[in-house]
């Protein structure tokens, strides 16, 4: 009985092998894939820059309802878009794109005062981080300095967490502190290892190791919100902002941590930071509403799967984690992570997400999401998901397998 059944089915596995190899075999090739999405972001980028050229305090932040939406250096999106144009700069070393990359980091180089918001990171050493590092220019050096001083000035060593938001919710959280908040950790990581002040690094440390232990679950999911007591320093409420509940994976918080963890564990070297990354991975790329594409729903959570709205945002910023994270591990893991970050990229880079030339006003992407339960910035381009896709770009371009050099 079993010859006939063997005989039959040999040729329909033969059959199905051979499908899925052409079908992979009339795929472009995945650097093709980078080199093209690199080049259009690069055009687009210079529609965008062009178009706030004279406006010396505007900072592309979306475009909703027809309209463009920008803010100036006080957002804390405000580093995103000099950022990209340092990375597109990076990727092809053109006049115009260094101009503008200065232009626009320049608008930011305020916000180094700034004491009242933790978001000091994602303003400054996207900005004038990736300035520092493609050019050397020396200026650059002072006001991440600074920056990550007005950054430690919201480190209470009694709790041994830096304060995310000033605000309480209307009285609801003592000591705020997002899992956001893990993004601003690298500022002050290199202003250790640039001023030789170990204090900067040790709050960061400090930082890293009280959100790993009260931020996660058992299964690795991260809360967004969780405040603490200020007189017992220990948890008093974990809850949401902007996903769907207090229970829930906000997707882009988890993005933050899995991103967090990795840099933490590039800049220190301790292999518990990276087995948190690690276990965030699993997490997210297990999950049983994890999309095919792995561009994940807004939240892991929301109710109306699949008829949710994708964040491409978050799926963006897993890109770049994983194929970061690619580096520190084995084999089989970093083979699995560098797989999804081609899905990912695939996907991000075809005309579901990437907008046609000029439309989407002048931003990459199209379908993020902001703060869905605010309704705000709901289905929209965001600065942000532009800049972690062209760092995902850029990353993967020097990954042989994915067709970098
Ligand atoms: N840091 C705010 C956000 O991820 O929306």
């Amino acid at each position: 009985m079993k010859q006939p059944h063997s005989l039959f089915a040999l040729p329909v596995v033969c059959l199905l092998v051979l499908t899925a190899a052409c079908g992979r075999a009339h795929e472009k090739p995945i650097g093709e894939v980078v080199d093209q999405a690199l080049a259009s972001a690069a055009e687009q980028s210079l529609r965008m820059a062009a178009k706030y050229e004279s406006d010396s305090l505007a900072l592309p932040r979306s475009y909703a309802d027809g309209q463009d939406v920008s803010s100036d250096s006080r957002w804390w999106c405000s580093g995103f878009f000099p950022g990209l144009l340092w990375y597109l700069y990076e990727n092809d070393p053109r006049p115009e794109l260094l101009a503008y990359a200065r232009q626009y980091t320049a608008r930011v180089e305020r916000e180094k005062y700034n004491t009242h918001t933790h978001d000091l990171g994602f303003m400054l050493y996207c900005s004038f981080g990736n300035a520092l590092r493609l050019t050397a220019d020396t200026a650059c050096r002072e006001v991440l300095l600074t920056g990550a001083r007005s950054l430690s000035s919201r480190y209470n060593p009694s709790i041994g967490l830096i304060r995310s938001w000033d605000h309480t919710n209307g009285g609801q959280w003592q000591y705020p502190v997002i899992i956001d908040n893990m993004m601003n950790l690298e500022l002050l990581f290199w202003a250790a290892r640039e001023s030789g002040d170990a204090s900067f690094r040790d709050i960061a440390v400090s930082h890293a190791d009280h959100t790993m232990e009260h931020h996660f679950r058992p299964d690795f999911s991260t809360v967004h919100v969780v405040s603490y007591d200020t007189v017992t320093a220990m948890p008093h409420a974990r809850q949401t902002h902007q996903g769907f509940a207090d229970g829930s994976a906000w997707a882009r918080g988890q993005a933050w941590g899995l991103y967090g963890y990795t840099v933490a564990y590039r800049e220190t070297g301790d292999r518990r930071y990276l087995e948190q990354a690690v276990q965030i991975a699993r997490f997210l790329l297990s999950h049983p509403n994890m999309p095919g594409d792995y561009i994940p729903y807004w939240d892991f959570n929301a109710p109306g799967i699949p008829g949710e709205l994708r964040d491409a945002s978050a799926g963006a910023i897993i890109c770049s984690a994983l194929i970061e994270l690619s580096g520190y591990v084995d084999d089989v893991l970093s083979a699995q992570y560098l797989r999804v970050a081609e899905k990912q990229l695939r996907t991000l880079a075809s005309p579901q997400y990437t907008a046609e030339p000029g439309a989407n006003g002048d931003f990459i992407l199209m379908h993020s999401v902001g703060h869905l339960p605010g309704g705000s910035e709901v289905d929209v381009p965001l600065t942000y998901a532009d800049y972690y896709y062209v760092e995902a770009l850029t990353r993967a371009s020097r990954i042989p397998s994915l067709g970098g050099k």
